[in-house]
């Protein structure tokens, strides 16, 4: 779906001519403060994964509260691909996976879409075979998938890999999955919510050490548990899920996205603003504003569920350690490093949980930041002011820490491949506006005259 066009010489709504999204462009003009309150929209993270959990029932599953997201768009193609009957109105997604047409997940989605792998232990689950084309790496690392497969065979099931393909099938006349006692080495988010769901339909009771303890991972939990599953000890380091024969249908609500509020946050600390944030659920985001406190940013609960956010007198410089949860999400390191770099004074971040989550350093210097990258470490020095340019998002988190970049630069920032940002954010450029912000999203020709001006939101695939 594509966002209403205006021509620009009738003046109409031109819906013909479409660009493709990744031709458009952001533009953002520094130095206009933000004020008012924000709609955090449902969790990316949390929506894509319950979608993946709607397969393990046969019957309807309502989720609500679904971001516009592409990612979501495209989960939904690769749950059409398996046969699955999916509807959506507005933000609550209609899943109803009675009958699989097949086992065997696009290769062209799956790899453009980490989180479709997540669907190989329902898959399995329901159905005892699968293949899935492995998702491989993307910008910010290998991610490599070693911790969900060894989970499955843990499980009973057989894995060969050929051809980038995961072929899993379980033996047996039943072909169920059996209940195990599962170390993983590191608390791999995937990982957890894959062998979670492949283990509430599994026979017997199977254990999850060094499990992740991330917010979407208890909503995962929480979403099978509305289904008829057995699972406690989400959000601890230690899940027990006791199989079930069936799970049942389910009306279920995606918690708020902790991502998209600490973008805000941190869009409110570098432009100098008073946000109000709603809804969130503050202990989400702890280790953020911990961070923002610690650099002189004032964040108080208003009222259940809202965050006022208001401006530091000074930003301090801070130190940062990405970790999982409840350490500091690895998914915040891109925006804090755009405030740091406007700090008063040096931070060190150290970005822990992938191995080339930094790349948003070479255009953030080209903004006039002054940054040093040894290793998987970047020494922020901080600057009085950035100046506005043009520059080139790399990946997801990244495009978001260039516009917080942009709203604070002095000038113009033209923000290219915004394919990166409509993966994760839902309408950023509407929510910015209407809290005061200059941005527009503009298809521009070779001589970077405007040709095409998106006049609201949509969902850009
Ligand atoms: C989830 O990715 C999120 N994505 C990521 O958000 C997030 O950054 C990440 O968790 C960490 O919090 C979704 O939930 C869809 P991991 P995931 O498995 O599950 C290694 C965003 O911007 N690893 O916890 O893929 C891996 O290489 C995205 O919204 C293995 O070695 O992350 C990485 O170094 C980006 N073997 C580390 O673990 C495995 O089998 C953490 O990965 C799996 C992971």
């Amino acid at each position: 779906m594509e966002g209403r066009l205006i021509n620009p010489v009738s003046g109409l709504p031109d819906t013909k001519n479409a660009p493709e999204a990744d031709s458009s462009v952001l533009r953002v003009w520094g130095g206009h403060s933000l004020r008012g309150h924000v709609k955090i929209s449902g969790a990316k993270n949390s929506a894509l994964v319950l979608m993946t959990g709607a397969l393990l029932c046969s019957e309807d599953c309502r989720i609500r509260n679904v971001p516009r997201l592409a990612d979501v768009e495209r989960m939904a193609q690769v749950l059409s691909a398996l046969g699955i009957k999916i509807h959506r109105n507005g933000e609550t997604l209609d899943i109803n996976a009675k009958d699989f047409t097949t086992s065997k997940a696009p290769y062209e989605l799956v790899t453009q879409l980490r989180a479709s792998f997540f669907a190989i232990g329902a898959i399995l689950a329901r159905l005892g075979v699968a293949q899935m084309p492995l998702p491989g790496g993307c910008a910010i690392g290998a991610r490599p998938v070693d911790l969900h497969v060894r989970g499955l065979q843990a499980m009973g099931a057989e894995v060969q890999i050929e051809h980038g393909i995961c072929n899993a099938h379980v033996p047996g006349s039943n072909r169920r999955l059996k209940g195990a006692k599962i170390y993983l080495d590191s608390p791999s988010v995937g990982a957890t919510e894959t062998l979670m769901m492949a283990a509430t339909l599994a026979d017997g009771e199977t254990i999850l050490d060094n499990a992740a303890r991330e917010p979407e991972v208890v909503d995962l939990a929480n979403f099978c548990n509305s289904m008829g599953a057995k699972i406690t000890g989400a959000g601890t380091s230690t899940i027990t899920i006791l199989g079930v024969s069936k799970l049942h249908s389910t009306d279920y609500e995606v918690i708020p996205d902790r991502i998209e509020a600490g973008t805000f946050l941190t869009a409110a600390a570098i432009t100098h603003s008073e946000l109000l944030l709603s809804p969130v659920i503050p202990e989400h985001l702890l280790p953020v504003i911990a961070k923002l406190q610690e650099m002189g940013v004032n964040i108080v609960e208003e009222a259940p569920n809202c965050l006022r956010v208001m401006p530091a007198e000074v930003l301090k410089a801070a130190d940062i350690q990405t970790l999982p949860h409840p350490g500091f999400p690895t998914d915040m390191q891109a925006q804090f490093m755009t405030l740091l770099a406007l700090a008063d004074g040096d931070s060190l971040i150290n970005e822990t949980v992938f191995e080339n989550r930094l790349q948003h350093v070479a255009e953030l210097k080209r903004m006039g930041a002054n940054i040093r990258v040894k290793g998987n470490h970047a020494i922020v020095e901080g600057v009085p002011l950035l100046s506005g340019a043009t520059v080139t998002a790399t990946d997801l988190r990244a495009s978001a820490a260039l516009v917080l970049a942009g709203l604070a630069a002095q000038g113009k920032t033209t923000i290219q491949d915004l394919h990166h940002l409509d993966r994760g954010y839902d309408c950023l450029e509407a929510k910015m506006r209407n809290l005061g912000a200059k941005i527009e999203r503009v298809r521009v020709n070779a001589e970077g005259e405007t040709v095409y001006r998106y006049a609201d939101e949509a969902v850009r695939v």
